[in-house]
């Protein structure tokens, strides 16, 4: 999981930074497994993960509801599921919701694996990898909602633009995000928030819906926490619940 990366300040190589600050899109995340996977879990990924990919080599519907084997009556995004707790809540409150996930760290794809293997859940696909290929692939005006919840912090000076909400990210979303469309961002970190609304003030798609600062302190009821709140809660960090509208 994430919090043993150099995401945080942990693991990761200068060199292997350095190697990747050479494409043109920087990395974002860090490591992609961490322990050994069980063979039941080896099973989900090779078996169960496949069935519910994006096949992103062939372009994508025109209308994303089709993605789905059950009917839903529009598709939300979450970007950076971690260990799923969010995206596979929402899946169960919202039976008539796709919901794709993106989440290149492999044991939390398998997580979700698990769940939704466990549960029959036909409402979900996934990407397990960088969230930025799907932004590229969908439609236009295609997501009714998207969740960014708890981005890699990267907190070394010289990681801060690995960040992962950024103008690039920004346009992203506004292209694929239906108007009328709610995006959902959350961080523990202060100047990552700063640096974020900042981001959304030069946005004219987006407009920051708070009136007060509840409408940022709280944790909408809608909005399960995840492993990665959890943990800002235990090291006695407070959160920023940010609702944007795609205007
Ligand atoms: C700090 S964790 C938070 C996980 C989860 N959202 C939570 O709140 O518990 C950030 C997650 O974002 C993922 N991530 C980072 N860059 C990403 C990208 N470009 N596309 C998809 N996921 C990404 C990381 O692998 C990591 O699991």
């Amino acid at each position: 999981m994430i919090e043993r990366d150099d995401a945080e300040g942990g693991s990761r190589s200068d060199e292997e930074n350095d190697a990747e600050d050479l494409r043109s899109e920087l990395r974002s995340f860090g490591r992609r497994r961490g322990r050994k996977l069980s063979a039941l879990q080896d099973g989900l990924l090779r078996d169960l993960l496949p069935r519910l990919a994006l096949d992103l080599k062939k372009p994508a519907p025109a209308d994303a509801t089709q993605l789905f084997d059950a009917p839903v009556r529009e598709v939300w995004l979450e970007i950076g599921f971690g260990g799923g707790e969010h995206l596979v809540w929402q899946a169960r409150a919202n039976a008539d919701v796709g919901l794709i996930g993106c989440e290149p760290f492999l044991d939390g794809v398998v997580k979700v694996l698990t769940q939704i293997d466990r549960d029959g859940l036909k409402t979900v696909r996934l990407h397990a990898d960088d969230a930025r290929d799907v932004l590229r692939w969908l439609p236009d005006a295609s997501i009714a909602r998207a969740f960014v919840l708890y981005p890699d912090p990267w907190p070394k000076r010289k990681h801060l633009k690995r960040r992962l909400v950024n103008g690039a990210l920004l346009d992203g979303l506004a292209r694929v995000m239906k108007p009328g469309g709610e995006l959902r961002v959350g961080t523990d970190i202060a100047d990552y928030a700063r640096t974020m609304l900042m981001a959304f003030q030069g946005e004219p798609r987006f407009r920051w819906t708070a009136e007060g600062p509840d409408d940022w302190r709280i944790r909408p009821s809608d909005w399960p926490q995840t492993r990665y709140e959890d943990k800002a809660v235990r090291e006695g960090r407070r959160s920023c619940y940010l609702l944007f509208e795609r205007v």
